[in-house]
């Protein structure tokens, strides 16, 4: 029996896709954090043409944990100390793994960012499935500029979120910017410090290509700015 909140979360997936469920899972390696995502045993066939639609007119992105998101939350599991007693942000939240995993780290203060209003309640849903308290925001330029660390990841997917990256720059102290989709930031104040596998979960047919993440970071410390 799911909880009325989750309920409602599967009520908006089924807005692009009557079909699916949501489902709480554990994720690969995380076995203490637990999200509410589309079901694992969603048919990968191709969609009819009306849902088709739908699903590119506005994409659940948040019913999945994506790559990014996910390697992003294992390297936070083992490295709480980059986020212990910070402000953190985590633009492009989606379900908010990322917001969630920095919160489990022991940041002082986590923001999930989101423009797309479905993500935010998928990222509060999934907020208390988890036990934290972490706070909202739809556009970047509601973030607070004092942020110790600021998150992206996997949102340079579209070519016209390279924009955000100036956005998010002055607001914090360090960028780290998680992707699989792109191998370069073109941004030489950005250097990668680290590489890992991991593919979106749960994995409905994504290409193996997409397993290599990426950590391109920018660090205000080390740029004499
Ligand atoms: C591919 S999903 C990744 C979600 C999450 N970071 C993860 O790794 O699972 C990208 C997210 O970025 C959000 N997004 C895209 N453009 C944005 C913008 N300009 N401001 C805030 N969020 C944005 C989308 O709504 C979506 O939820």
């Amino acid at each position: 029996m799911l909880h009325p909140t989750l309920v409602e979360l599967q009520a908006r997936l089924h807005r692009t896709l009557p079909m699916g469920r949501i489902e709480v899972v554990k994720l690969p390696g995380l076995p203490r954090l637990e999200l509410g995502l589309i079901n694992a045993d969603f048919p990968t066939g191709p969609l009819p043409g009306e849902i088709m639609h739908a699903v590119i007119a506005e994409p659940a992105y948040w019913a999945f944990c994506w790559g990014s998101g996910l390697a992003v939350a294992q390297w936070l599991d083992a490295r709480p100390e980059a986020v212990s007693g910070k402000a953190v942000a985590d633009l492009g939240a989606g379900s908010g793994v990322v917001a969630i995993a920095a919160k489990r780290a022991g940041a002082s203060r986590v923001i999930a960012c989101d423009n797309d209003a479905d993500a935010l309640y998928a990222s509060r849903v999934n907020a208390a499935l988890n036990g934290v308290d972490i706070e909202f925001c739809a556009d970047v330029s509601d973030l607070p500029s004092d942020l110790d660390v600021l998150f992206m990841a996997d949102v340079l997917y579209d070519r016209s979120n390279f924009a955000l990256i100036e956005r998010a720059k002055p607001l914090a102290e360090r960028l780290v910017i998680a992707d699989s989709r792109v191998t370069s930031v073109e941004d030489p104040a950005f250097r990668t410090t680290h590489r890992a596998d991991a593919l979106t979960y749960p994995n409905l047919g994504e290409f193996d290509e997409f397993r290599h993440v990426q950590f391109f970071e920018f660090n205000r410390a080390t740029q004499n700015i």
